[in-house]
Formats: C-alpha cells, sequence, structure tokens
C-alpha cells in the first residue's frame, strides 16, 4: 500500500507516524512546504519519499500522487481543502481523506458556518451580524452602542478562516472606557477590512459575534458523510505564556483524558457536542448536495447561554490536538481511512487508550507576532535524551538542509508529547524533556509549563463548574438560546428581531 500525505507541521508528523505504524505496512509519501525532518525519517524508513513543494496547488498535489500511484491522500491542514486539493483528487478517481472545498466552507467561512447554523436550527448558535466593509460594521456597532448589550460584548472576526490572526474580544462593561472601546472597535474593524483585501475567496469581510465565555475544547471527528465517529475531547492553550497571558498563538500544548472527557466536562457535555458536530455535516452536505469525507472539528465553549457552543469548525484534525488524539489512538489508522473512503465508518470502532496525555509546544522568541524574528536559528535536538525520559518529539516548524542542518522556520519549532496516569504527571514529565532541545546560536525559545499543571486545571474546573450552573438553571428555566435586552425607552426587546427588522422605536 502507498499513501501520500500533505502538510508540514507537528499534526502531519503524528499523521504519518501513525499511518506508518498501520498492519498495512505502507510506503508513506509526503508533500510539504517545509522540510519535516520527522517526517523525512518516516519516509525513508517506510520505502516512500518526502516531496518539497506546495500544498495547495491542485495539479501539484494530484501529480505527486499519480507519480507514486498511491492508494489514497491524506490531507493535513485546512488550506489544501479550500483550495479545492479534495475536489481535484476525486474527480481523477485519486481517494482522499479531506472535505472537499464545499463541505470545507463550514471552516473557511466563519459566517458561512453561523449562517448555516441558524437556518438548520443547530444548538450551539451565537447572535452574528456580517458585514462587507468596516464602515457598515462600525455603522450598526455605533447604532447600538448604547443599547443592545450584546453589541456592547463583542468578539470582532476576519469572516474567513485567516490562520489564526485578527479576532478581538472586546467587552465594554465600564461605562468610563466605553469611548475607548468603541474607538477601539472602529479601529480593529478597519483592520479586518485591509487584513481581508488577502482573500478574494469570500464576500462577507467583517463577523460581529456576540461575547461568551467558558472553558474551551475541540471535539474532533471521523466522517464518511454519514456516520460522525467522536475521539477525546482535547483542550488547547491558545495564550503564548503561562496562565493564559499574552497574545494569541496556533496553540501552545493540548491536554486530553484519562477517558474521553476533559476532567471539567461531563459525559454528557461529550454527547451534546457530537450531536452539533454531526448536525453541521448533515446540514452542509444538505446545503451543498456534497459528500463529507474525513475529519470534522467543532472547537467549541460550554457557555452559559446555549451549553455547549462551536467557536469555529475545523475540516481537519486541529494542530496541537491531533497529536493527542493520534497518540492513544487503538484502531489501525489506515482501517479508519479506508472505512471512510467506503463509505462503511459505521461498521468501525473506533477505541483509544485510557491515558492522559499532554503536549507542550516549544517556539522560538519573536513568535507569534514577530515572526521573521524567529526565522533561521539553527537547532539541536538530543532525540534520544527526549525518548529516554519518556516523551515523544514532533517536528513543527522547520527545516531539514541537504547537509543535515535543522533551521527554525518562524512558528512553533516541535512539539512535545507525554503521556500519563494524569494530566500534571504528564506535565511534569514533559518538563524533564525541554532542556535537550535548544538553538545554538543562543536565540531564546520559550514553552509554556503550566499546560496540564493542577493549578491551571483547577482554574478550568472552576470556570466550568460557574457556566454549567448557569446553564444548567436556564435548562431548569427553559430559556436556553432565549436572549432578552433591554433598550432604554422600548423596555424589553429581542436583540434577534431586531437585527432582522431593524429598530423601531
Ligand atoms: N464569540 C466569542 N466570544 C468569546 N470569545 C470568543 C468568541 N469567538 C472567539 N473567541 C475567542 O477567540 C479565540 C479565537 O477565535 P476563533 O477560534 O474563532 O479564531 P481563529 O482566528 O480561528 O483562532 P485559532 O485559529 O487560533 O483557533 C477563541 O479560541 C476564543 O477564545
Ligand atoms: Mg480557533
Amino acid at each position: 500500500m502507498k499513501i501520500l500525505g500533505v502538510g508540514s507541521g507537528a499534526r502531519e508528523h503524528a499523521i504519518a507516524k501513525k499511518l506508518s505504524l498501520s498492519i498495512y505496512n505502507p510506503k508513506i509519501y509526503w508533500i510539504g512546504e517545509n522540510k519535516n525532518p520527522g517526517i523525512v525519517r518516516i519516509c525513508m524508513k517506510s520505502g516512500g519519499e518526502f516531496i518539497q513543494g506546495s500544498t495547495t496547488d491542485p495539479e501539484v498535489v494530484s501529480s505527486t500522487a499519480k507519480r507514486f500511484n498511491v492508494d489514497f491522500v491524506f490531507i493535513g491542514p485546512e488550506e489544501p481543502n479550500f483550495h479545492a486539493v479534495p475536489d481535484h483528487l476525486e474527480r481523477l478517481k485519486i481517494p482522499c481523506i479531506g472535505a472537499n472545498r464545499s463541505v470545507a466552507l463550514i471552516e473557511m467561512s466563519k459566517a458561512e458556518m453561523r449562517r448555516l447554523q441558524w437556518e438548520y436550527d443547530i444548538p450551539g448558535k451565537l447572535l452574528f451580524q456580517t458585514f462587507k466593509s468596516a464602515e457598515e460594521a462600525y455603522l450598526v456597532l455605533e447604532k447600538y452602542a448604547d443599547s443592545l448589550t450584546w453589541l456592547q460584548n463583542v468578539a470582532l472576526k476576519p469572516a474567513r478562516q485567516a490562520g489564526g490572526k485578527g479576532v478581538k474580544v472586546v467587552e465594554d462593561r465600564q461605562i468610563y472606557l466605553h469611548e475607548e472601546k468603541q474607538k477601539f472597535k472602529s479601529k480593529h474593524v478597519s483592520w479586518l477590512e485591509g487584513y481581508m483585501r488577502g482573500y478574494g475567496d469570500i464576500e462577507d469581510k467583517i463577523l460581529v459575534e456576540e461575547n461568551v465565555w467558558g472553558p474551551e475544547y475541540t471535539l474532533q471527528c471521523f466522517t464518511d458523510g454519514t456516520t460522525v465517529l467522536g475521539m477525546p475531547m482535547v483542550q488547547d492553550n491558545k495564550n503564548a505564556h503561562e496562565f493564559d497571558i499574552g497574545t494569541e498563538t496556533g496553540g501552545m500544548g493540548s491536554i486530553s483524558g484519562p477517558g474521553m472527557c476533559l476532567p471539567f466536562l461531563t459525559i454528557r457535555e461529550y454527547e451534546d457536542s457530537i450531536r452539533i458536530i454531526g448536525k453541521m455535516v448533515s446540514a452542509i452536505q444538505d446545503k451543498t448536495g456534497k459528500r463529507y469525507h474525513g475529519v470534522v472539528a467543532g472547537q467549541m465553549m460550554l457557555t452559559e447561554v446555549e451549553g455547549p457552543t462551536i467557536i469555529e469548525m475545523y475540516s481537519r484534525l486541529g494542530d496541537p490536538e491531533a497529536l493527542n488524539v493520534l497518540h492513544t489512538l487503538k484502531t489501525d489508522l489506515v482501517e479508519v481511512c479506508l472505512a471512510i473512503i467506503d463509505e462503511r465508518l459505521s461498521k468501525i470502532r473506533l477505541e483509544f487508550e485510557d491515558k492522559a496525555v499532554v503536549v507542550k509546544a516549544i517556539a522560538p522568541k519573536g513568535y507569534p507576532d514577530n515572526r521573521s524574528l524567529a526565522i533561521g536559528h539553527p537547532v539541536a535536538v538530543d532525540e534520544a535524551k527526549v525518548s529516554e525520559i519518556g516523551c515523544e518529539l514532533f517536528w513543527a516548524s522547520c527545516n531539514l538542509h541537504e547537509d543535515g542542518r535543522i533551521t527554525t522556520a518562524g512558528s512553533r519549532l516541535v512539539e512535545i508529547l507525554a503521556e500519563g496516569e494524569t494530566l500534571p504527571v504528564a506535565s511534569a514529565q514533559i518538563e524533564k524533556a525541554i532542556p535537550y532541545v535548544k538553538l545554538t546560536d543562543g536565540w531564546g525559545l520559550f514553552h509554556r509549563s503550566d499546560i496540564g499543571s493542577e493549578a491551571l486545571l483547577k482554574r478550568r474546573e472552576e470556570l466550568a463548574e460557574r457556566v454549567r450552573r448557569l446553564y444548567l438553571y436556564r435548562v431548569e428555566k427553559g430559556t436556553v438560546g432565549k436572549r432578552v435586552d433591554w433598550l432604554p425607552g422600548v423596555g424589553k426587546v429581542d436583540p434577534v428581531s431586531i437585527l432582522k427588522n431593524g429598530l423601531r422605536r
């Protein structure tokens, strides 16, 4: 058997490794923009090959698949999906684990995803408005600035998945800062308009969303369009520094287990989340008439208004979340892929080891705000030592050169994984491996030591408990998903109908 993988981060290193462990003993071929040393090694060992090339050009990927005559293609990141790589492969009758462009719209357009949710009445909805220009957005934000509370406390987003950039959450609850916050909103919607000029593939430009709060988690699933099989819940940690301080990154590390749930979430919340994801898959298939083959995931939050709530959808595995679930997956990944291709996923039993898993990313200083500073530093990793300690190292954003040198490529350099009976045990294990990842030119690296620690877990538990109590109160009173707002001189209003019909005083 021959398989071609697409992408070159730690997620793809983890996918390549899992595929290579299959009883089918496949030859692993790979195409990626960066020469990831971990993937290169797996390809060579299996008798396959690593090709450095574009992952978003359908011609390049499909000609590589044809050249090696592979049995199927596994797509790691989202951009190949958005660029119709799976569609192109499908036309050439090359099976592909990857959402085609039409269904991947649930990730590519955050605006479409929300519209779909409202149209099909799928739980986990948030109030939202989309705009084609900053001016249009600001007029609405300004008009309702002193009244509708949900438009005071908002998430301002690019309407498209834009590589983890541009989301700002603004809470305007203190009157003395009101003017400053308005100014900030105005400035940010202008920035978003400019930023979205780089993306010509979507009409909506700015998404303004109701602001919610609560613990976040990712629920990744395999789907063949009919069956949706859930993996263990994972929590990614986005902020650059300890205790959720600092700018948002692509993810500084993730926790999962033991079991299918996170320690601060319940099995009922897991099941409700799976149902929501299943409904999203049905809705997008119904809307587009296309089948969904691959991975679908909800990046979710437990909120007071809706319980399990979608923040955004993924049309692929998360990075670092992929590492957690692939590590404990007991079912042969190639079997899962073949079942997706033949649309017989309902016959597969997805089994996972009952372990707690922690992943921590190590990144060069400069990431994520000033990536040019984080590029080109020489790397020295004692991989033997890392595994001696009982950890596993996945290569992420770096490049392997002809002479064997490895240099940083600007994003997270490596991701280190450890398993344990509990999350704090696995977290402490990784700390022992950290000193064995170095840059030899003296440039700094950073990571988050707190991921999976007792102290951070306690925080998550307290937050989840607060939100859950409010949510369950709503369940009891039958007010889940209902919003009421107050307008001076008008009284109680329904913000949904105001947005639909305009404000009549
Ligand atoms: N409606 C909202 N209310 C409160 N917080 C939100 C809301 N939407 C997004 N956020 C916060 O902002 C973060 C980033 O938002 P989102 O996931 O939509 O954007 P992104 O750019 O795709 O980020 P990433 O790629 O890093 O996941 C979320 O993880 C969440 O913490
Ligand atoms: Mg996100």
